[in-house]
């Protein structure tokens, strides 16, 4: 891609925090420079990369191109949906998506919300690189959730999805008008993997009760639906999810997940 075409996905707009030393930033020929001349360069790939001596996460590209699979096969159209609703009700004109992996939804909504900046964050440059090369429209980074390059409420929405979450750095950014919307899963959720896997049963009462320390709840939706699979779907969901992550995938195993669930929880929040 031109660098001139991935500069012009950024917002000009002075917005920009360097995630060095935190002083404003500033768009200046391919670069995001500071006062301290601290300067990031905008990659011909398509994104900037603003995390300081880099290393590569547990999070890997054929985890990412599995979920891009997953995403493609329509499994998470519902929720994408449901998010479009929240996005046009609560969103203003700048969106961060933080842990946005390879960049279903950002890219999605752009569609329908071309008017709005959609960010896509992520500290996996996997993910980011494989979301550039579907997404030109969308201005990316490789950046750290809790070292967000963005002025204090600077930014109108945060999407924080089945990610961690740093509140008091979501809501600095966000200030006391913007909401987040941060999507949990239920009790439910790939329920068809854990017990294949063997693992526990999960709730999620404790992350709830974390939001609702750290912010207000003003909307509150669930999503969930259960589908057939077929075996490369089968493959597909076993190889997406972190749940695997120290597992080795068997034959077996795609043979034997026929089922899964999808079951979240979408939380709008406020300050
Ligand atoms: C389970 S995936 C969800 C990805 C995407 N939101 C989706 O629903 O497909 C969790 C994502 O959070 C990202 N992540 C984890 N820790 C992060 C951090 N400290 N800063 C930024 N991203 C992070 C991972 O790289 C990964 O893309
Ligand atoms: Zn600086």
């Amino acid at each position: 891609m031109k660098i001139e075409n991935v500069i012009k996905k950024f917002n000009r707009k002075k917005i920009y925090l360097c995630p060095k030393c935190l002083s404003e930033s500033y768009i200046e020929n391919i670069s995001l420079v500071c006062d301290d001349n601290h300067r990031y360069d905008f990659s011909k790939k398509g994104y900037i990369h603003l995390i300081n001596n880099y290393k590569p996460t547990k999070y890997s590209e054929e985890l990412f191109m599995a979920r891009n699979e997953v995403f493609s096969n329509g499994f998470y159209t519902n929720v994408l949906k449901n998010i479009q609703n929240l996005v046009g009700k609560y969103a203003k004109d700048i969106v961060l998506d933080i842990g946005c992996g390879e960049g279903y939804y950002i890219k999605e909504l752009k569609t329908v919300f071309p008017e709005k900046y959609f960010y896509g964050l992520d500290n996996s440059k996997d993910a980011i690189e494989l979301a550039v090369k579907e997404d030109k429209l969308n201005p990316y980074m490789v950046a750290n959730l809790a070292n967000l390059p963005f002025k204090d409420g600077s930014v109108s929405c945060i999407l924080n999805i089945l990610t961690p979450a740093n509140y008091e750095e979501f809501f600095r950014v966000l200030g006391d008008n913007g909401y987040l919307i941060k999507i949990i899963p239920n009790a439910n959720y790939l329920r068809e993997i854990r017990e294949l896997i063997g693992g526990k049963e999960y709730t999620n009462s404790d992350t709830v009760k974390l939001i609702e320390d750290n912010c207000t709840v003003v909307d509150r939706i669930t999503v969930s639906d259960t589908f057939k699979l077929t075996k490369e779907q089968a493959q597909n969901f076993l190889k997406m999810t972190p749940l695997t992550f120290s597992k080795v995938i068997a034959a077996d195993d795609i043979n034997k997940l026929k089922e899964i669930t999808i079951d979240l929880e979408l939380l709008v929040c406020k300050k």
